[in-house]
């Protein structure tokens, strides 16, 4: 088997995707049209036109505005629907789903609306999911207390909180109070760390409780906290095509995550906005293994990262490692 088909076949899980980042032009165009909201660009190719970003920031001020098409739950439902579907192809099968209600509650959208829209999708896919609150890191800690207490009523849904947005500036020792109050609600925590901000956001993440890093990919400027991370196991979830369409690396020849594997980190390949970022999990594999000389063991051993890092039982873990091996 040669090293695409083996990345294409292989079972594997995703742990780091914003739904809102799967909003395809297309679908974002037809909910527009249906909810009567006016986009400033003219067509499809002219939105993916746009797509060209120099920073976070620069992307996240376009995912806003796409994401504020969605109105009603069946929007919701619609979009998880086709990520569903897109993931499904990759052979992905568990996926931990990151959703930002503050985006939607600031619109005057209710909380159960986006709730409900995404969990039916869910509900109807029959895959392995489960759903990740993320705070939006720009906003304050009072309006993310609001929203973990808005969540609590629908927590059987909810098996953790994250933190997103615009990471520099904004560290997460802000949000201290709140990952108490979650932790004590039962939800386990996770963060986005790393990724612009410097590698003592991680440290912080992880003081506050976080079992899971998402990017980190800064933790390579610090020999300590990656001896603490590879100590720990601590998951890191790189999102490659993310990383060089956001100018994290200059390059995918540059990205580190090869060098990451060698170190003993935890790391997992995953796509985080393909709809803004140019491809599903199978690209983001391709791409990394191409530019880095992944080898056979290394996708193997990202596959079995991506279950070893899933929030789902030893027993679930297992299963999809048994399968995993049968390739
Ligand atoms: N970083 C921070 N916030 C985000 C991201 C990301 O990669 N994607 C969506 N919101
Ligand atoms: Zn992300």
């Amino acid at each position: 088997m040669n090293l695409e088909t083996l990345i294409r076949a292989i079972p594997k899980a995703e742990l780091h995707l914003h739904i809102e980042g799967t909003l395809e032009p297309e679908l974002m165009f037809e909910i527009a049209r249906r909810n009567g909201v006016a986009l400033r660009y003219r067509s499809v190719d002219a939105l993916r036109r746009a797509y060209e970003f120099s920073d976070l920031q620069s992307f996240l001020d376009i995912y806003y505005e796409g994401a504020s098409v969605l109105r009603q739950e069946r929007d919701f439902y619609d979009m998880t629907v086709a990520y569903l579907r897109r993931a499904k192809a990759d052979n992905v099968r568990h996926t931990e789903i990151f959703f930002d209600p503050q985006t939607h509650t600031a619109r005057g959208i209710a909380f159960e609306t986006v709730f409900h829209g995404i969990n039916n999708a869910l509900r109807d896919s029959g895959m392995n999911t489960r759903l990740i609150l993320c705070f939006l890191r720009h906003l304050n800690a009072e309006s993310a207390m609001k929203t973990l207490e808005e969540s609590l009523p629908f927590r059987e849904g909810i098996v953790a909180v994250g933190l997103d947005s615009s990471e520099v500036g904004n560290p997460p020792s802000k949000f201290a109070a709140v990952f108490a109050r979650a932790q004590a609600e039962g939800f386990r925590i996770v963060a986005h760390a790393g990724e612009e901000g410097p590698p003592s956001y991680i440290r912080e993440a992880l003081d506050l409780g976080a079992s899971r890093i998402d990017h980190g990919v800064r933790c390579m400027e610090d020999s300590d906290l990656v001896d603490e991370l590879v100590r720990r196991k601590i998951p890191l979830t790189v999102c490659p095509l993310s990383n060089v369409k956001l100018g994290v690396f200059r390059s995918m020849t540059d990205h580190n995550l090869r060098t990451m594997l060698q170190r003993g980190l935890r790391v997992t390949i995953n796509s985080d906005d393909p709809a803004y970022f140019g491809g599903y999990i199978v690209d983001n594999f391709l791409a990394a293994a191409s530019a880095l000389a992944l080898t056979e063991d290394d996708i193997r051993r990202l596959a079995r990262n991506s279950f070893e890092a899933s929030f789902v039982s030893d027993a679930t873990k297992a299963r999809f490692i048994s399968e995993l091996n049968q390739y």
